[in-house]
């Protein structure tokens, strides 16, 4: 069944067909998904509800910080996280987690756009993390800067000096993307900018007010440093999602549904809940 066309194809047709097994073990909702010959495994967690998801991702935030005090983190905005991030604040305040030699880069920010804009991502992630715990070093693609192309080239260079991510966050959106790689037939693997997808502008919308002006252009980081983390968790909750996921897990690698590179990442876990699992 699998096939490439030549490269002039239609992006809907580019794909390729990865069979899947499924392995149940006895601890319900815990999975490894893997293809025949042994590709790819993606460790895929289903959770009884969003809170679960939450819980389930701060302990392995525990668990990375723990091991690596000084990790380079990969961060993520959205409503996914917000859930996520309120669970490290709340085991940050009472000194179970530790932030202090850890640093951070932001997946992507809307461009052009004040990072004091209370629709930045720069905003969100003061409000929603930063400000709440002890992380001193965190960056965020600057929706300000004047020249786009000169950031997406310094940001580059800020995560490499970095020493690349260590553990990315992910979240997924209604299309397939993963950061704001949107579907596409190529993809560029440093930061970009980007144009977004009607889908993305429309999902985003309800975070704008009525007449507020709402970009549709972002920073995105590329699916070069997404690749090169050394660890992913994509996180998917609520019935909506519940399509893309199922079309994420079908094992085929399309271009048009950029999450599903990460079928080919050698250490990706997956936690869903119920509703996006579609049960
Ligand atoms: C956000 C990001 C996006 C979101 C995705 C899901 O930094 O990179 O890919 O993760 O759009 O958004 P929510 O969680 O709002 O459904």
């Amino acid at each position: 069944m699998g096939y490439i066309q030549n490269a002039n194809m239609k992006y809907s047709n580019f794909y390729f067909v990865l069979k899947l097994n499924l392995w149940y073990t006895e601890d319900c909702g815990f999975d490894y998904i893997t293809n025949e010959s042994g590709y790819f495994t993606v460790k895929k967690i289903v959770c009884d509800s969003y809170e679960d998801v939450c819980s389930y991702a701060a302990d392995i935030y525990a668990a990375q910080l723990k091991d690596k005090p000084d990790s380079v983190l990969g961060l993520a905005t959205g409503s996914t996280p917000v859930g996520l991030y309120k669970e490290l604040s709340r085991r940050y305040s009472k000194g179970e987690i530790d932030f202090s030699k850890a640093e951070s880069f932001n997946l992507d920010e809307y461009y052009p756009i004040d990072p004091k804009h209370p629709q930045s991502y720069d905003y969100f992630m003061r409000e929603n993390l930063f400000d709440k715990i002890n992380m001193s070093k965190f960056q965020i693609p600057n929706g300000g800067a004047p020249d786009p192309i000169a950031e997406c080239t310094r940001y580059d260079s800020e995560i490499d000096k970095a020493g690349g991510i260590d553990l990315m966050l992910l979240g997924i959106g209604l299309n397939g993307h993963i950061g704001f790689n949107e579907p596409a037939v190529s993809y560029p693997a440093g930061t970009y900018l980007v144009n977004l997808t009607e889908s993305s502008i429309e999902a985003n919308s309800r975070f704008f007010g009525p007449g507020e002006h709402q970009p549709v252009t972002a920073l995105t980081m590329g699916i070069g440093h997404i690749f090169k983390s050394r660890k992913v968790l994509l996180l998917i909750s609520g019935a909506a999602k519940a399509d893309i996921t199922k079309k994420l897990f079908e094992g085929k690698i399309h271009t048009d549904i950029p999450a599903c590179f990460l079928l080919l990442h050698p250490n990706v876990t997956v936690i869903v809940d119920k509703a996006a699992n579609g049960e």
